[in-house]
């Protein structure tokens, strides 16, 4: 399959590296310029138990870059792995989950959008998710959207 993976940190390069590993292709993108071009050059900006051998091993089966199209095009399904830290009273702050909305709905995901596993990413979110990206397409993706 061909996969993308929205945001490259603990969650979605563990989980994309994973997956190359497995056989998939898998496309990377993050906002952060710095984090493409480090992972492109095969240098971890994380640590994760064993994920520099597997990132080895799959390396080609994963490419890293900050055109978000391209990492959407043909993709068989979307992994939404942006950050949601806390705030100062303890709530999760979704601003990322947000931009990651507008950003996917810009582009009309044809195939089905995950998010990553995040306690604040529940009905509500999805919910949120569906209005931001229909703005954007025109269309509701919600029987699409899984929470994982
Ligand atoms: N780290 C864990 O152990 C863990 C475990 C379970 C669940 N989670 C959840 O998984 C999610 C991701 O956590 P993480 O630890 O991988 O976060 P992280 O901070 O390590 O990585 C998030 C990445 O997303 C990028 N990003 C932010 N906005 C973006 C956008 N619009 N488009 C593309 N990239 C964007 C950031 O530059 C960063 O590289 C969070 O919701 C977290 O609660 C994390």
């Amino acid at each position: 399959m061909n996969i993308c993976v929205v945001g490259t940190g603990y969650v979605g390069l563990s989980s994309g590296t994973c997956l190359a590993y497995l056989g998939h292709q898998v496309r990377g993108f993050d906002v952060d310029p710095k984090r493409a071009a480090s992972l492109r050059e095969g240098v971890l900006p994380i640590y994760e138990p064993r994920l520099d051998e597997l990132f080895r091993l799959s390396r080609n089966n994963l490419t890293f870059g900050g055109d978000l199209a391209l990492a959407m095009k043909d993709a068989d399904a979307i992994f939404v792995t942006v950050g949601t830290p806390s705030l100062p009273d303890g709530s999760p702050d979704l601003q990322y989950i947000d931009s990651a909305a507008e950003m996917t709905g810009r582009i009309s995901p044809p195939n089905p959008l995950s998010s990553s596993t995040s306690r604040p990413f529940r009905s509500a979110q999805i919910g949120e998710w569906n209005r931001l990206s229909a703005k954007h397409t025109g269309k509701t993706i919600e029987r699409r959207t899984r929470v994982l």
